[in-house]
């Protein structure tokens, strides 16, 4: 077993399955392999095993109570969110999933799943008629497409008597899980590499105060952005305005219009190495903005519309070693348009989305759509959170990168 567990804060959550005994052992295995760990019970977990075996095996005290008084003067589900840097709820009950997929935070540990940034896994446990019910499997369909992953129980004799699908996986299982997370969020495959990101809309000026834009929120590109600084990379993000918090750790230049964003985006492009295009530049300015405010007063007006330059089009055509990876947000023949531009414009790679799809999109924090590379090879990645989307981009844009 590798040193990945060494000083990682793991906090796992119990829920009330007869399988909560088993946890135990969960405890005792990272804590032999140099984790801290810190236990959340919901209180019907405590009616099955008491918290004392675990607050002796994690050497910490164990925490149910919501509302319990501390002598700390911290919150204690903020606080547990924060330590965390992954959070496995196993055994996670039927009931406990189906809060997580719904939002309901009315107990500590369910608190927790909607408080912490941290990775969050579920390991069910359940009887095999439950586990099958349908809203229990579209609860943890709901779950994995918002980001959640889920360990998959095993098949066998269940505490109930019956045989079928539903038992905790086994702890080794778990334990593999864990270090999968662990290994992959402290990946940091892209250090050495420069990665300029564009993101957000463009805003086209009619007069001072009136704008002409689009629905793009940025939030693509800001995960993209983010993503690759946890890979290790220098991060150059051009960013049309949105509502969002800029990534920590990268160098931001906010633009307005597209002919703004041409401009950062030539000066920087020299010291990159891969380009993620994935803003939605406007095609068109207006030709003659209004100095002043436009008065209302006509019945109709008439606004004249140019073409802007073609950013995606420009750094094709100066590419010297970076990779190219653009988006292109489609309605209709998304395959066959994404392929048109990924050669015209001579890219190495292209997102290829379906923006008129309502799970997926502009405005989402959930993405699905079909890499392409210019090698012919064809990704299709399913509907996911954006962040985790990016990174299954990166993924293959760092695969050419050590290729070559
Ligand atoms: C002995 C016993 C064993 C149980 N085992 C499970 C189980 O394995 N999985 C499950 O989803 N619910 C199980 N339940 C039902 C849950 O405990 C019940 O749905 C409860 O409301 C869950 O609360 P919690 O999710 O807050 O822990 C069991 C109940 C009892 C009394």
């Amino acid at each position: 077993m590798s040193k990945v567990f060494k000083d990682k804060n793991i906090l796992i959550g119990i829920s009330g399955c007869i399988a909560a005994y088993k946890s135990a052992d969960l405890t005792s295995r990272l804590i032999k392999l140099g984790a801290n760990v810190k236990i959340i019970m919901t209180a019907n977990a405590t009616k099955l095993v008491q918290p004392l075996t675990f607050q002796s095996l994690s050497a910490n005290p164990v925490y149910f109570d919501t509302f319990q008084s501390t002598e700390r003067w911290d919150i204690e589900h903020i606080a547990l969110a924060k330590w965390a840097d992954i959070f496995v709820i196993a055994p996670a009950t039927a009931n406990v999933i189906g809060k997580a997929a719904s939002g309901i935070a009315d107990d500590l540990l369910t608190t927790t799943i909607l408080a912490t940034e941290a990775k969050t896994l579920f390991a069910p446990a359940m009887n095999t008629v439950m586990y099958q019910k349908k809203v229990v499997q579209d609860n943890i369909a709901k779950l994995k497409r918002l980001g959640y992953d889920f360990i998959p129980p095993g098949k066998g004799r269940l505490a109930c008597g019956d045989w079928g699908e539903g038992k905790l996986a086994d702890i080794e299982v778990i334990i593999q899980h864990i270090e999968k997370h662990l290994n992959s969020s402290t990946k940091r495959d892209m250090e050495g590499l420069r990665v300029l990101v564009t993101a957000g809309p463009t805003c086209e000026p009619i007069d001072p105060v009136r704008f002409i834009t689009n629905h793009s929120s940025g939030k693509m590109g800001y995960a993209i952005a983010e993503a690759c600084i946890q890979r290790g990379a220098a991060v150059d993000l051009v960013t049309g305005p949105t509502n969002l918090q800029t990534p920590a750790g990268a160098n931001v230049f906010p633009v307005e219009s597209a002919k703004d964003m041409y401009q950062a985006v030539l000066k920087l492009y020299e010291m990159a190495d891969i380009v993620f295009k994935s803003a939605a530049v406007a095609d068109y300015h207006v030709k003659e903005v209004a100095s002043s405010k436009i008065k209302k007063g006509q019945d109709s007006i008439k606004l004249e519309l140019v073409r802007n330059p073609d950013i995606l089009m420009e750094l094709g055509k100066r590419k010297t070693k970076q990779v190219l990876v653009g988006f292109a947000a489609e309605t209709e023949d998304l395959e066959k348009n994404a392929l048109e531009k990924l050669k015209r414009k001579n890219l190495d790679f292209i997102l290829a989305n379906d923006v008129s799809s309502s799970e997926s999109g502009f405005q989402s924090d959930e993405n699905k759509g079909i890499l392409f590379s210019k090698d012919g090879s064809i990704t299709p990645i399913p509907l996911m959170a954006k962040k985790e989307f990016a990174h299954r981009i990166i993924d293959e844009v760092i695969k050419k990168v050590k290729s070559d």
